[in-house]
């Protein structure tokens, strides 16, 4: 099939290259002139484990192709995968401004029949907007299906996540939709669920935000521990390992950041108070969420005493490891307020360069703990795990090491006599 992805950014990307993997023929369709010349040169502008190396495979076989001319483009494709971004509004609502442009050319160039499909994450009743929105532009009054087919892959593991999904989700409200969705995806063998558009568009959502609801359960839990003296990941593995609730997202730690969870939670809150429905589990989750960094870094107060003037080093700024994506990083939380309270910070990321004039960035996990008074692990990288923390006690002034992520082997630093807090998880 010709597929026609319109926005080039991460998600637009890995679901065009995923489908020349399949055996479709892609073109990638983006407004910025940048993005498309590199992506065409084989340069990926965001990192991601395995997909450069896809996308220059897929250039090199003429599978995909990239273009700013969206116009000229639409006519040649069958499926038109719309993945532009949805940024958050100051209300939490999603904006659909970039969505609302491209049905509008959608419309106005179409040649036949076409399948439409949102990837990108859009609030509940999008897909009928969309259908609005085309109809407003046709000169001829083309028949075509507007379908949701929400992603769920990870950063760090997109490519994996997109070639083995837990499931996928269709969203249409028409036969020749559902078999035009089948055919797309005839190779897949995972669980394929199909319903209407409405529920599709909110099944991301509640998904999403379930997970969220999951760290946060297991944040507040941990705080708790810390009061009774008792290690989290041990309660954490020990409900885990009851199937209805499930081993993943039970890590306790300065709390979830990234470009999904919070927008889509503030996004769902938003749909339910729109519809009168006040969603008060989810609310308390981002409360407890908003509060996370702060629970660590008061510890950290505590057990460092006066510490204007005294130098902390952060480790990572990424909002998860394999990434270098900063946004609503709980790092940049945690930096903020270290500055603002008149302690000095250094910071390091194996991935992540940043530019900040108020803090110092090294090249080495050495370099950046040297001579502080405190480590402080915002991200879970394997460089970090498998660091030689023996180091620290020649490092620096005292070997204080507070572990944001619960990532570190805490018998191994007992041994070395180094003093480690984790966020409740004490042996
Ligand atoms: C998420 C969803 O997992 C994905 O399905 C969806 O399509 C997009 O949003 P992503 O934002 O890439 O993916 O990151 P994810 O791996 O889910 O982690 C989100 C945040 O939660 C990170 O900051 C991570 O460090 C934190 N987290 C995760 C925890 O604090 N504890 C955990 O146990 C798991």
């Amino acid at each position: 099939m010709n597929i026609l992805v319109v926005g080039t950014g991460y998600v637009g990307t890995t679901t065009g290259l995923i489908f020349a993997e399949h055996g479709h023929k892609v073109t990638g369709v983006d407004i910025d002139e940048n993005k498309i010349v590199n992506l065409q040169a084989g340069k990926l502008h965001f990192y991601e484990k395995g997909l450069e190396e896809l996308l220059n495979k897929h250039l090199q076989q003429n599978n995909i192709t990239f273009t700013t001319h969206i116009e000229q483009c639409i006519g040649d494709h069958d499926v038109i995968y719309i993945c532009v971004g949805t940024p958050q509004k100051e209300d939490g609502s999603a904006n659909l401004r970039y969505l609302e442009e491209v049905a509008r050319s959608i419309g106005k160039y179409m040649n036949g029949y076409k399948t439409i499909v949102t990837k990108s994450t859009v609030p509940v009743g999008t897909a009928e907007k969309v259908t609005k929105w085309i109809e407003e532009e046709q000169v001829t009054l083309y028949e075509f299906d507007v379908v949701s087919n929400p992603e769920f892959l990870r950063e760090g593991s997109a490519l994996h996540d997109a070639l083995n999904p837990d499931r996928i989700v269709v969203g249409a409200l028409t036969k020749r939709a559902f078999e035009q969705m089948r055919s797309l995806f005839g190779k897949v063998t995972c669980p394929y669920v199909e319903t209407t558009p409405r529920a599709a568009e909110l099944i991301k959502y509640a998904a999403n935000s379930f997970l969220a609801l999951k760290i946060s359960y297991i944040n507040e839990l941990a705080r708790l521990c810390d009061q009774l003296n008792i290690n989290v990941k041990d309660v954490a593995m020990g409900m885990g390992l009851d199937k209805r609730i499930g081993s993943q997202f039970l890590g306790a730690g300065i709390g979830y950041g990234g470009s999904c969870f919070p927008k889509d939670v503030n996004a769902l809150l938003n749909t339910g108070h729109v519809n009168a429905v006040p969603l008060t589990i989810l609310k308390s989750a981002v409360e407890v969420n908003q509060t996370q960094p702060f629970y660590v870094l008061k510890k950290m107060e505590h057990v460092l005493g006066n510490w204007i003037g005294k130098t902390v080093a952060v480790l990572g700024l990424s909002f998860k490891a394999g990434t270098d994506d900063m946004r609503e990083s709980p790092s940049l939380i945690v930096i903020d307020y270290l500055l603002k309270q008149g302690v000095h910070v250094k910071v390091h990321d194996p991935v992540v360069r940043w530019s900040s004039d108020k803090v110092l960035q090294f090249q080495s996990i050495e370099e950046t703990i040297a001579d502080s008074d405190a480590v402080l692990i915002c991200t879970d990288w394997n460089q970090y795990k498998e660091f030689s923390w023996g180091a620290v006690k020649t490092l620096m002034k005292e070997p204080i090491i507070f572990d944001g992520r619960n990532c570190l082997d805490q018998e191994e630093l007992q041994n070395l006599a180094v003093v480690y807090h984790g966020v409740a998880c004490q042996l």
